[in-house]
């Protein structure tokens, strides 16, 4: 598929039908696309694996998810869906396939791709993390000094960091209290300097969490902790401490791990998917394999929904198509995510590296330049801590941002009715965000007339609330899998390679020879621009201060 010719996805005559509708429904009021049509939250909401989705406080009718059903078509969204399920290189510009599908893939199914039985493979893989993860929470997996481990530290970064942390929080109520993990992911000291402070090395295992095996921070903090390990217990030490996740195994035998205490994936896991392959292997220890196959359960079973839904009640293509609407039609640049969980704490950051590294880009497949707006930024705080710092910009400021509002309905801490304050927090929001409050309606509350200005709310901000009974492992696999799809339909609509990301390596370079100058006292290097060699000037001059 390499340069393959993309459809431009502004020249189709959907788009072109959308941008039509821009001009109507775009500008309609949500309070009175919801008073005019009771009906419309029952024919706006769609429900899958267990995910109830209520579309109805976006600004959208029937019409324009016609016309986005459409402009999938038009740009061959569903083309591309099938060749990424099975295993065609879609991944153009590295030459790969792409198929974190595959590593949910159930144990009888078949999938050979470039010659290979994959799902072979992934079992394999699977069953040896098993043994080892049962071995580490028996307690028969023991430490050089023959004590039982208590304390995982997970040294990785970005996709081989964000997933294992958010499923460790998210899924605390599965965990077994006797082990804790750590992660380790800032190349800042502090970062692994505070962990190895506080744990024992004799009961302390790490894994090293890396698809290249070669990024500056985790190879950095994984030397940091092996020197730590040798100093107190010896070099032979590092095969009772020391685990890899890795596709390197060369890197992963020159650092002192044996390729038995390894487990592998393939260039097809992006790193940014990778929390369900053997970057998961945290995640497994802490929650069990029995609930880590929960969890990629529920991955799967959203995957064969996105393969085999019809586009009118497939929630990650209506979810994916309504951001495309958001982006480039109504011309919001931002979306925040709220869930109303505090286990979901790191859900948000995790969804920064899979939305933005996936769709921040501005070059389409073909190398042609992109016309027209490519992926929104995401960010967000779980509810109700958000609520006090930054949705007052959501509710009055003069950016509009959509908001994605995550609500958990059952939970296992029933202290009181905390939950119904919780929810009844996340749907106030979702009400407040979409209708917002008119001058007549605030002047009937008996404002001040000084002051009716300042307590209008514009609302009108497309809203978005996603319902699950409760956050187990099936639940959480569903959630990631459907944010990963919705990110597929926005990159194939608009023609990029969301597989790729080029935009991270000029910096990784530029730090390298910063950091070669720095070491050799070099401030006056000609390659170097003025204000970063005065920035260097200054940092050397604070250091010795
Ligand atoms: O810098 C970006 C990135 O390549 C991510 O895509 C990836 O998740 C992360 O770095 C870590 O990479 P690795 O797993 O190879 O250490």
């Amino acid at each position: 598929m390499t340069n393959e010719a993309v459809a431009d996805p502004s020249g189709t005559d959907a788009w072109k039908q959308l941008q039509g509708f821009a001009a109507t429904v775009g500008v309609s009021k949500i309070r009175e696309l919801l008073t005019q049509d009771q009906s419309r939250p029952t024919r706006l909401s769609c429900e899958a694996v267990g995910i109830h989705a209520d579309f109805s406080r976006q600004r959208i009718t029937s019409e324009v998810i016609e016309a986005l059903i459409a402009l999938a078509r038009q740009t061959g969204v569903f083309e591309l869906r099938d060749a990424m399920f099975t295993g065609e290189h879609i991944n153009t510009t590295e030459n790969r396939a792409v198929l974190h599908t595959a590593l949910r893939l159930p144990r009888h199914a078949q999938l050979t791709v470039d010659g290979v039985d994959i799902v072979n493979e992934v079992h394999e893989v699977l069953d040896r993390m098993s043994l080892f993860s049962d071995a580490v929470r028996s307690g028969e997996w023991v430490g050089e000094t023959g004590k039982k481990i208590t304390d995982v530290v997970n040294i990785g970064i970005g996709g081989s960091d964000l997933g294992p942390a958010m499923a460790y929080l998210a899924l605390e109520d599965f965990r077994d209290q006797s082990i804790t993990c750590h992660f380790v992911s800032n190349v800042d000291p502090s970062d692994i300097g505070v962990v190895l402070e506080r744990l024992n090395p004799e009961t302390t295992l790490f894994v090293i969490a890396s698809k290249t095996f070669t990024t500056l921070e985790t190879m950095t903090n994984a030397g940091d902790a092996r020197a730590w390990v040798v100093a107190a217990l010896g070099e032979a030490s590092v095969q009772k401490h020391f685990v890899a996740l890795s596709t390197n195994a060369q890197a992963v035998t020159a650092f002192g791990i044996d390729t038995n205490h390894m487990y592998g994936f393939w260039d097809w896991v992006g790193g940014r998917y990778s929390m369900d392959s053997a970057i998961g292997l945290s995640t497994m220890i802490a929650i069990g394999p029995k609930n880590f196959r929960s969890m990629l359960s529920g991955f799967h079973a959203m995957d064969e929904h996105f393969k085999f839904a019809d586009a009118g009640s497939n929630l990650p293509l209506l979810m994916g198509l309504i951001a495309v609407w958001n982006r480039n039609f109504l011309k919001i640049p931002t979306t925040a995510v709220l869930p109303y969980s505090q286990y979901l704490s790191r859900f948000p950051a995790y969804l920064q590296q899979l939305t933005m590294e996936s769709n921040g880009k501005s070059v389409r497949r073909d190398g042609a330049a992109v016309a027209y707006d490519t992926g929104a930024i995401f960010w967000g705080e779980p509810g109700t801590n958000g609520q006090h710092s930054f949705y007052q910009l959501l509710h009055q400021g003069t950016s509009v941002v959509t908001a994605d509002v995550i609500v958990i309905a059952q939970t296992a801490h029933a202290i009181g009715n905390q939950q119904d304050v919780l929810v009844a927090n996340a749907l106030a929001q979702a009400a407040v965000l979409a209708l917002g409050r008119t001058a007549q309606e605030v002047i009937a509350d008996g404002t001040a007339p000084e002051l009716v200005a300042h307590k209008v709310m514009p609302g009108n901000r497309p809203t978005s609330v996603f319902m699950v009974k409760e956050l187990d492992p099936r639940t959480l696999g569903a959630l990631i899998a459907l944010y990963e799809h919705s990110v597929f339909v926005q990159g194939a609509i608009w023609g990029i390679d969301s597989f790729d990301q080029w935009g991270v390596e000029l910096g990784k370079k530029v730090a390298l020879g910063i950091l070669a100058d720095l070491t050799d006292g070099q401030v006056e290097d000609p390659n170097l621009d003025a204000a970063s060699r005065a920035d260097m000037q200054t940092y050397l001059s604070f250091k010795q201060r």
